[in-house]
């Protein structure tokens, strides 16, 4: 995967490029072919601590229980959520898109060691619901804030600046995501895009984030999904 080979050797995005060797389904090892006749090296996220066994035993429980209908995204691109947030020093992460509360815990993850919060958006009252009972179980409900309800009306009400901005939503969205919220992404945070393939993203979305000469954007291909990551330079 050459664009893997390219990525500029600083702080975040040279961590996301090892990270981007994570399995994209679960942490059992096993090879992972990567494109261009590579076979990358397995790696799994270890616990440090009794706080982080809790929260990964609980996300190792939904990946393994909770995973139809929920759109959650892959173990791997959980990993590489984590790995932005806390090399970031993220203090403010935003979500777009919280489902049942998979990637939510992953940032929990990394935001346990930050001192950052998340604030998390979702539509669906029932998938609010289960997300809400994950984040209590894994531990880290006082580091979400979750808003039920319209993102694209929700988010004109956020006033903070944003580190991390995470697009998991409705794709044809996200360019008016990006719109009201990149004003609040603080110089040398970043917009991540989940599901930036050819099928799934959204042209106009990639446009605004390829052609703005504010942004440096990467698109990390996952063995299940592309993430684009965008810089906001400083
Ligand atoms: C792909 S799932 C999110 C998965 C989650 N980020 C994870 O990985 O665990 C997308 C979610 O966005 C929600 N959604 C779609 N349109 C929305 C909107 N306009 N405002 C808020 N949430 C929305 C859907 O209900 C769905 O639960």
């Amino acid at each position: 995967m050459k664009p893997r080979i390219t990525i500029r050797a600083f702080g975040v995005f040279a961590v996301a490029s090892l990270a981007v060797t994570a399995f994209a389904q679960g942490p059992a090892s096993r090879p992972s072919r990567t494109g261009g006749g590579n076979i990358s090296f397995a790696s799994a996220t270890l616990p440090k601590s009794e706080t982080e066994k809790k929260i990964l035993a609980v996300l190792e429980e939904m990946n393994q229980n909770q995973r139809r209908g929920s759109m959650s995204v892959p173990y791997g691109d959980g990993r590489i959520l984590r790995v932005l947030v806390e090399s970031l020093g993220a203090k403010h992460v935003v979500e777009i898109g919280t489902s049942i509360g998979y990637s939510a815990i992953w940032f929990s993850l990394a935001l346990q060691k930050t001192g950052g919060k998340l604030t998390t958006f979702e539509i669906d009252a029932g998938r609010a619901a289960k997300a809400r009972a994950n984040l209590k179980r894994a531990g880290v409900e006082s580091l979400v804030t979750l808003v039920e309800g319209d993102a694209h009306e929700e988010v004109k009400k956020l006033k903070e600046p944003i580190d991390l901005l995470f697009l998991d939503a409705d794709k044809e969205g996200y360019l008016d995501y990006l719109n009201k919220l990149l004003p609040l992404v603080r110089p040398g945070g970043l917009v991540v895009a989940h599901n930036m393939d050819q099928r799934m993203a959204d042209p106009r979305y990639v446009k605004a984030i390829t052609s703005n000469p504010e942004l440096e954007t990467l698109f990390l291909n996952m063995e299940t999904s592309g993430i684009g990551v965008s810089l906001k330079k400083r």
